[in-house]
């Protein structure tokens, strides 16, 4: 079988490198040449760890080309539809703009009995819209949804041992033709048990949409909580712990802090909203505008925070922890981090900003910051310590030696990740999100 891959970025380039890797013949196109010409030469275009190797080896194999020649996907049996759906500049609807150029391009070289899958996340109603658009310039492909749920730091893994794999298909005689050649595609993951979902085309859009919805929704809650916790002395981290014991509710994103950003959950549940509202319908996704506003307070209040910390301090300089938007990424899309950083410097105060990855992307996208690229540099006379990203550097810092480099031991802990205890007994001032202030004890002030 001969897989194509349209979009390189990092869910295509993930996606491309993980199939030729279990056996498949890859060639995968996009329009950026710069991306093409280090993708062949085994260099990857984004931190993601495991990534670097399995591209150079998967390279080197010659079972993984990369081009900027849509017409070498002519004779392929099956294309997945790989790009990005950012949000539209000036709204908050997504961006199908790559979506369209990249289906005009394909449309006239795609094999009579090829099957294009979408994986891009894209608004409930796009697959119709690009099945009607292939027939109109007489292809008869297959179109098909397949969603992925790929998190950075996690995309090798989660594209070869997903939890589960979903395909949106017509029901009709090319449908479950399509759905039994993706069976041959996934038939690794799923000889190991991962579960498929066969569904028609419109639900599988949607599950991404929803799932991507449902996580926002629950960093919110508890964001939400972290708020009243601030205002009665509670402590969230301990709440958090105690509902997550309720299977039905569970552990897992609900961690409170600066909250979610990155390139998926802040710009799907705009374009969910958006959609919704399209549809007619919505009043039902009125709460995900609840959910962005808790995440845009979260970084608010970090922010105000910081402020009062600093009250009283002549030209106070901030030492920000972390720039990408979360540990083991180089993205800083709608990064928590770096607009809390911007946002305080924008009130004057001297930002350094510190990651051990993300600087290069960071300085492009917030250009007026101070970036240190040495983590002792940036430490080096501060009068307040921000983590923003809990990067493991991070967490294993010894609160000692980091005292002894500041002016102030203050610590905003803005993705409660360090342990507060061991900081305030090395005499700091630790605060964190929804969490008692823990104060150093009075023999080490000063
Ligand atoms: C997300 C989805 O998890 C993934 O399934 C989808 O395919 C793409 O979007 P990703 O953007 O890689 O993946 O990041 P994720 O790990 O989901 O984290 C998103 C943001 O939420 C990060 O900024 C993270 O710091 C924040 N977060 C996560 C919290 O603030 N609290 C949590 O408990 C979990």
């Amino acid at each position: 079988m001969k897989i194509g891959v349209v979009g390189v970025g990092y869910l295509g380039a993930v996606h491309a490198t993980a199939l030729a890797s279990i056996g498949f013949d890859v060639t995968a196109t996009d329009v950026d040449d710069a991306k093409v010409a280090s993708l062949n030469a085994g260099k990857a275009t984004f931190h993601e760890p495991g990534f670097d190797d399995l591209l150079a080896r998967t390279v080197d194999q010659g079972s993984l080309r990369f081009t900027t020649d849509p017409t070498e996907l002519a004779d392929h049996d099956v294309v997945f539809l790989c790009v990005g759906t950012p949000q539209v500049s000036g709204g908050s609807a997504a961006d199908l703009s790559q979506v369209w150029s990249a289906v005009a391009d394909l449309a006239p070289h795609l094999a009579a009995d090829a099957v294009l899958v979408g994986k891009s996340t894209v608004p409930v109603g796009t697959a119709a819209r690009i099945a009607d658009f292939l027939v109109e310039r007489g292809s008869s492909a297959t179109v098909v949804w397949n969603p992925e749920f790929l998190r950075e730091g996690f995309a090798v893994r989660d594209t070869l041992e997903p939890d589960r794999i979903v395909v949106g298909a017509p029901d009709d005689a090319a449908g479950a033709r399509a759905v039994d050649l993706l069976r041959e595609v996934y038939a690794a993951p799923l000889a190991a048990g991962t579960p498929l979902l066969v569904t028609d085309v419109a639900t599988a859009e949607l599950v991404k949409a929803a799932a991507n919805a449902f996580l926002a929704t629950k960093i919110s809650f508890i964001n939400a909580m972290a708020e009243i916790c601030d205002e009665v002395g509670a402590d969230v981290t301990q709440l958090a712990d105690a509902i997550g014991h309720d299977s039905r509710i569970g552990s897992q994103f609900l961690k409170a802090g600066v909250g979610f950003g990155g390139g998926c959950l802040p710009k799907d549940i705009r374009a969910f909203r958006a959609r919704s509202a399209e549809l007619g319908v919505g009043q039902a996704l009125d709460f995900l505008d609840d959910v962005d506003d808790i995440n845009r307070r979260s970084r608010s209040r970090a922010r105000d925070a910081a402020l009062g910390a600093l009250e009283g301090v002549d030209e106070p300089v901030v030492t920000v922890l972390g720039a990408a938007f979360k540990p083991d990424s180089d993205d800083t899309r709608d990064s928590a981090a770096l607009d809390i950083a911007a946002q305080l410097a924008a009130t004057g105060a001297a930002v350094r900003v510190h990651d051990p990855a993300a600087l290069a992307t960071a300085a492009r996208v917030a250009p007026q910051l101070d970036y240190r690229a040495d983590l002792s540099d940036a430490l080096a006379g501060a009068d307040l310590v921000m983590v923003l990203t809990e990067w493991r550097e991070y967490r294993d810092l010894d609160p000692d030696e980091a005292g002894r480099l500041v002016r102030r031991r203050r610590v905003i802990d803005g993705r409660n990740c360090l342990p507060a205890q061991s900081w305030a007994d090395a005499g700091w001032h630790w605060s964190g999100m929804g969490v008692p202030d823990r104060l150093p004890a009075p023999a080490t002030v000063g």
